[in-house]
């Protein structure tokens, strides 16, 4: 075993400009390795496989042989950087959403899939949007409510009351722990109470059905029948 054969394949941690490299290299060992290359890929990508030398320009060193992930951290790499395009074809190939001697492998929503595209993104590769199936960007554009406004918003439904003005207070620091404890602070007394039996009968007591009551009303929070409808 090589001195270099550490997961990251780096001696030390000091050269900055290979920082992303080495992140790349690192991921690459902890989640790409063994549940894509060694679990699904390499039982055709190898020496002598039918993606073997001559069929694909991917090949991979079979697990325990020496340095065997950080060899295969460097096909990767310089597969990706060979070609623009290399990087969406690992992407692309084994979903099949392209022709692939391996077939369909890897639906769009696996973990692996996820790995993959993560691991490429560390090695800054170009990706076309619809193969970066990411969860990175779901958020995008998202907003977070502020403190107050998730307080006044926890108010009104679990005490059914506005938050007082110590309640706001507290939690204009913004930090999430002062917020769970004055939510938590809210669900206690009256309204709190009716705001759980109100749940419990909207949910349970439907039995109010049997005795005549029109289907109509099944909206009973906001008919005549509310809450009568529900507490027979
Ligand atoms: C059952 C065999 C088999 C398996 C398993 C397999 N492949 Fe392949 N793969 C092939 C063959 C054959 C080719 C060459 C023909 C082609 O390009 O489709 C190929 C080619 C490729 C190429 C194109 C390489 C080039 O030369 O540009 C990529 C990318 C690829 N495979 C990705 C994958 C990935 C990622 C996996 C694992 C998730 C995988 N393959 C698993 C058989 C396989």
């Amino acid at each position: 075993m090589s001195l270099l054969d550490t997961a990251t394949g780096f001696l030390t941690n000091l050269s900055r400009p290979v920082e992303g490299a080495q992140n790349a290299a690192a991921y690459f060992a902890s989640s790409v390795s063994g549940p894509v290359i060694q679990s699904i890929c390499i039982s055709c990508h190898v020496e002598g496989g039918a993606a073997g030398e001559g069929a694909s320009a991917l090949q991979y060193t079979p697990q325990g042989a020496d340095g065997y992930q950080y060899s295969n951290f460097q096909v990767l790499r310089d597969y990706v950087a060979a070609d623009p395009d290399n990087a969406n074809k690992l992407l692309e190939k084994p979903r099949l959403a392209v022709p692939h001697g391996g077939g369909a492998l890897l639906s769009a929503d696996s973990n692996e899939y996820q790995a993959l595209v993560q691991f490429l993104e560390l090695l800054n590769a170009d990706i076309d949007e619809s193969n970066n199936v990411s969860l990175d960007g779901f958020w995008e554009g998202v907003t977070l409510a502020t403190p107050e406004q998730t307080l006044r918003r926890a108010a009104l439904i679990v005490a059914q009351r506005v938050p007082t003005d110590e309640e706001l207070a507290s939690v204009v620091s913004g930090s999430e722990e002062d917020l769970r404890a004055t939510v938590r602070g809210l669900m206690d007394g009256d309204g709190f109470h009716r705001f759980l039996t109100t749940g419990a009968n909207d949910r349970l007591f439907t039995d109010a059905f049997l005795a005549n009551l029109f289907f109509e009303a099944a909206d009973l929070n906001s008919t005549v029948f509310f809450p009568q409808g529900t507490i027979r």
